[in-house]
């Protein structure tokens, strides 16, 4: 657990559910103020349900519904974020999708959706943070969430890795950026993670092969860097990319020492 986060206020966009929600709990957990944000509107009632186990941990929670791809959503969220808690410290840029479609038959339609979702999605959420904690001087902390994909290449989701290539580099350009404001930009890269979205395909036992530590990981075990990330436990570490996969980006097909 980390202190000095409780009474931060944290916005977390695509967090009505898998890692968004688990980050959400864990920030509730550490009696943060919370700004669970949901997208489509259907996962309402499960972010009701965010809010109230996040006031039973002695944390505060507010829903807010969110297209990260509407820039008028993103002003107003910060806003809505600030008017209700008062301050913002903490962004998390968690929003994501994925489809798998060879590349040849990749509609433009497929292209954009998912640019627009996990890489224009994160700056414009990066965008307005910087400008509320520049004008309120506030030494502030952004979290994008990358993936392993940011350096291993996937066939079949050509849009998928672009997106996080992409937040790799916007991450490291934020940090030097605003490095001298002390607001610190940094990515996690999630591998294989038990959400339920995944549940079908983990179900293959090849998937554990390309994990050297043999199993899918955890949400919580995400939403635990997202909470080192945004402590003052990490007050020296910006423009990084924080990979929580099991070993997953360090070659396994070279385990053996063959090569
Ligand atoms: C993707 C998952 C995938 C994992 C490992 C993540 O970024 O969202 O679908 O299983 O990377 O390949």
């Amino acid at each position: 657990m980390y202190p000095d986060l409780a009474g931060k206020v944290v916005i977390i966009t695509g967090a009505g559910s898998g890692l968004g929600k688990a980050m959400a709990l864990r920030f509730g957990k550490e009696k943060a103020k919370v700004v669970v944000c949901y997208f489509p509107e259907e996962q309402k009632q499960d972010v009701d349900d965010i809010i109230t186990d996040t006031h039973s941990m002695g944390g505060e929670a507010i829903g807010v519904f969110t297209d990260v791809t509407n820039e008028h959503n993103v002003v107003t969220l910060i806003q809505t974020a600030t008017k209700h808690f008062g301050s913002l410290d903490i962004v998390i840029n968690n929003a994501g999708i994925e489809n798998e479609v060879p590349t040849v038959d990749m509609l433009l339609e497929d292209w954009n959706k998912v640019i627009s979702t996990n890489l224009t999605g994160a700056f414009l959420g990066c965008r307005e943070a910087l400008k509320y904690m520049l004008e309120h001087n506030i030494k502030g902390n952004i979290i994008n969430m990358s993936s392993v994909h940011e350096m291993i290449p996937r066939p079949h989701f050509v849009h998928y890795v672009a997106s996080k290539g992409g937040i790799k580099l916007m991450t490291e350009t934020l940090a030097l950026e605003y490095a001298p404001k002390g607001i610190r930009v940094n990515s996690i890269g999630p591998g294989a993670i038990d959400t339920p979205i995944n549940a079908e395909k983990f179900s293959d036992p090849d998937v554990e092969k390309l994990i050297p530590m043999g199993y899918i990981g955890k949400p919580e075990e995400i939403a635990a860097c997202a909470a080192f990330l945004a402590s003052e436990q990490a007050s020296y570490v910006t423009g990084i990319t924080l990979f929580s996969d099991g070993g997953m980006t360090k070659y396994p097909s070279f385990q053996a020492g063959r090569g």
